[in-house]
């Protein structure tokens, strides 16, 4: 089986107006122009998803939605469907980042359903999971992170799970500037292709690509992203600034 190619999605939050988001891309696509062997994933808030599609278009990049709504259509104010977020454009989703389950209550339930929809859709669901501080200091980083995987993927087939990205993102070190070392995502990512063969019961070759997120940038992807076990970085503030974001492209590349 040839080894996928490494994913650097950039997860851009609640910033930038369309303006910045469209030069923003611009740069993206005129960067990776003579870029091979790469996959760049850009998450942009709902706002620049359509005029950012347009720019990226036939280039490098693909887009993905930061959230969505599980039904499809229908009652539900201020909602956004899957359906509509592939309609612009969007090739990938994420779901259940923590500032989601932290912030807005989404429960493994509510992920499930997503992940759910996404493979019905064809949409590449990135599903996040990761423990707290707290959890990590009582040992219960497994538990947690079996917990969540049991859950978002239940009812999946090893064909659904082949096609997911899981993004491996300890809540302590989201937005915090503290990063988990590379031993420490090595044992984790390990622990989740555990958890997927043996205990999801989930066939080897069902292998979903998973990545790390929490704080990473240019002083430490390069690490990260040397590491086997690693397919990948979803970055979050090192994605707001065009140098920091291509230097860690470029740590992807020399991987
Ligand atoms: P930071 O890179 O800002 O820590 O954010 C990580 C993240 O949440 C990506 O989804």
């Amino acid at each position: 089986m040839t080894a996928p190619l490494p994913l650097v999605i950039g997860n851009w939050k609640m910033n930038m107006l369309t303006a910045q988001a469209c030069e923003m891309a611009r740069s993206l696509v005129d960067r990776l122009s003579t870029v091979d062997g790469i996959e760049v994933v850009i998450a942009p808030p709902f706002t620049s998803l359509h005029p950012v599609a347009q720019i990226i278009k036939n280039s490098r990049l693909s887009l993905a939605a930061q959230n969505f709504y599980f039904e499809n259509n229908g009652a539900y104010t201020g909602e956004v469907s899957l359906e509509m977020l592939r309609d612009v454009g969007c090739d990938f989703a994420l779901v259940g980042h923590s500032e989601r389950r932290g912030s807005f209550g989404e429960s493994d339930d509510a992920v499930n359903k997503k992940v759910r929809r996404a493979v019905q859709m064809g949409v590449t669901a990135v599903v996040c999971v990761g423990e707290t501080l707290g959890q990590r200091k009582s040992g219960a980083t497994s538990n947690i992170i079996e917990t969540q995987l049991s859950k978002s993927l239940a009812g999946l087939s090893g064909e659904d799970i082949s096609k997911l990205v899981i993004a491996y993102e300890p809540v302590w070190a989201v937005g915090t500037g503290v990063h988990a070392t590379a031993a420490q995502v090595v044992d984790v990512h390990k622990l989740i292709r555990m958890i997927l063969r043996e205990r999801l019961s989930f066939p080897e070759k069902a292998a979903a690509r998973i990545l790390y997120g929490g704080s990473v940038g240019p002083e430490n992807s390069k690490q990260l992203l040397r590491e086997k076990q690693i397919d990948g970085v979803l970055v979050g503030a090192a994605s707001l600034d065009f140098e920091s974001f291509c230097a860690i492209i470029n740590s992807a590349l020399e991987s």
